[in-house]
């Protein structure tokens, strides 16, 4: 009788820890795609970005005037087209010594020159370099993080600004076997950020610029799928881009927390607009025609630098940055094209993904978890994709 009442209650008991699980499945069923309601919101906002953002940005000059920077030294991936052409042009006029970072040196070369000519009697001559860099290998972007390094030099921006958009082109990998836009877009930068730690150490108060996108307020991450290959979301290339840039914020955000007060590096993630650029050579030249016959509604890519430029170079953003970090603030800093602090979407402030991200894409690209820290107390950290390994 006892053993009876003992098993039934035992039998009650399990059944009902087995639905007490059951419920917590339910609460911890990992979310597989954005709710309806914010991907409606995130469309929302791309919409007022492409409608409104001129009128937005009316408080803006432009070009933007830029404070003494004689003394930066600023690293600007992807220079030799749009945005990053125009940033790494008015930085160097501005006094800055200025390092292209790009994968067509020629090209780089060709409009140093260029500049050098239209510059020619208006003050020194502009201090403006080119080493190659393709985020497409993360092995280059070792090699580039390693040249730098070595010089012993102080860094005190780095821009990264190089991205793609391959619209409407099927699903892409990298030799490393990265899907095409989270390479380029995500992980290749947050490699980059963390190898030049010790750089941006010495130039120190420094910062690091994301040139990200307000096409992250529709991207979702899947830790576990990064590369959109498991097939529980159809990859298309706005899939692809849309969730390298959310990533990009979700790791700058852990970046930006992991990063002590004391070391003084700022992270930011900047929306540069909606901005005529090359951006959208993949389009079908009908659509290419058609995108460039709404000039009124997009951003000339001088405008589209302003947010860039403005996040390096701003005095009040070290201070902005330090308030959200004692704010223990779930996000980094997020500048929208006009220019103000503004919030990245709401599956951005998911900071449990967030840690999720950051875990994943350090092992993406081959660098141990305490990487920063380790980095920060002045220890060698070695990569995989690193060429002597
Ligand atoms: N245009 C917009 O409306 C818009 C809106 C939001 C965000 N953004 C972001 O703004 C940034 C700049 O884009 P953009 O509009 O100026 O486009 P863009 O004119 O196409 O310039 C992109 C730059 O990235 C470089 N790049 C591409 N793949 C690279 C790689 N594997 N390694 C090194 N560099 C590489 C390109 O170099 P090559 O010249 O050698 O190809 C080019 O210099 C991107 O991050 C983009 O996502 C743009």
């Amino acid at each position: 009788m006892e053993k009876t009442t003992s098993s039934s209650s035992s039998s009650s008991s399990s059944s009902s820890s087995e639905k007490e699980k059951e419920k917590e499945n339910v609460k911890i069923k990992k979310k597989e795609a954005l709710g309806w309601m914010e991907w409606l919101r995130g469309w929302m906002y791309v919409a007022q970005e492409m409608l409104f953002q001129r009128i937005m940005a009316s408080h803006l000059q432009n070009p933007l005037p830029l404070p003494p920077i004689n003394e930066l030294t600023c690293i600007v991936t992807g220079s030799t087209s749009g945005i990053g052409r125009e940033i790494a042009r008015q930085l160097a006029q501005a006094g800055a010594h200025v390092v292209m970072a790009v994968r067509n040196t020629k090209a780089a070369q060709e409009l140093i020159q260029k500049w050098q000519n239209e510059w020619s009697g208006m003050g020194l001559p502009l201090n403006i370099e080119v080493m190659e860099l393709d985020l497409l290998s993360l092995e280059s972007v070792v090699r580039f993080a390693e040249a730098w390094n070595a010089r012993l030099g102080s860094l005190h921006v780095l821009i990264n600004n190089a991205g793609i958009f391959s619209i409407g082109e099927p699903q892409n990998f990298s030799k490393d076997g990265y899907e095409a836009h989270m390479q380029v877009n995500h992980l290749a930068p947050a490699l980059l950020s963390i190898l030049l730690l010790p750089s941006l150490i010495r130039g120190s108060p420094s910062r690091v610029v994301n040139v990200n996108s307000v096409m992250h307020y529709i991207g979702f991450v899947d830790p576990e799928d990064m590369n959109v290959v498991s097939k529980k979301r159809k990859y298309t290339s706005l899939v692809g881009y849309a969730s390298s840039k959310l990533a990009q914020v979700m790791f700058s955000s852990i970046l930006h927390k992991r990063l002590p007060a004391e070391s003084g590096i700022c992270v930011l993630c900047v929306s540069p607009g909606i901005v005529q650029t090359n951006v959208a050579r993949d389009l079908p030249k009908i659509v290419q025609a058609a995108y460039h016959l709404i000039p009124y509604f997009l951003f000339s890519p001088q405008e589209g630098s302003r947010s860039a430029l403005f996040a390096s170079t701003d005095p009040q953003i070290p201070e902005y940055c330090e308030l959200l970090k004692s704010d223990e603030w779930p996000v980094c800093a997020f500048v929208s094209q006009d220019c103000r602090p503004t919030n990245p979407s709401e599956e951005a402030h998911n900071i449990k993904t967030s840690y999720e991200v950051w875990e994943k894409t350090l092992e993406m690209v081959g660098l141990p978890l305490d990487a920063v820290e380790r980095l920060l107390e002045g220890e060698e950290v070695k990569c995989r994709y690193g060429v002597s390994e």
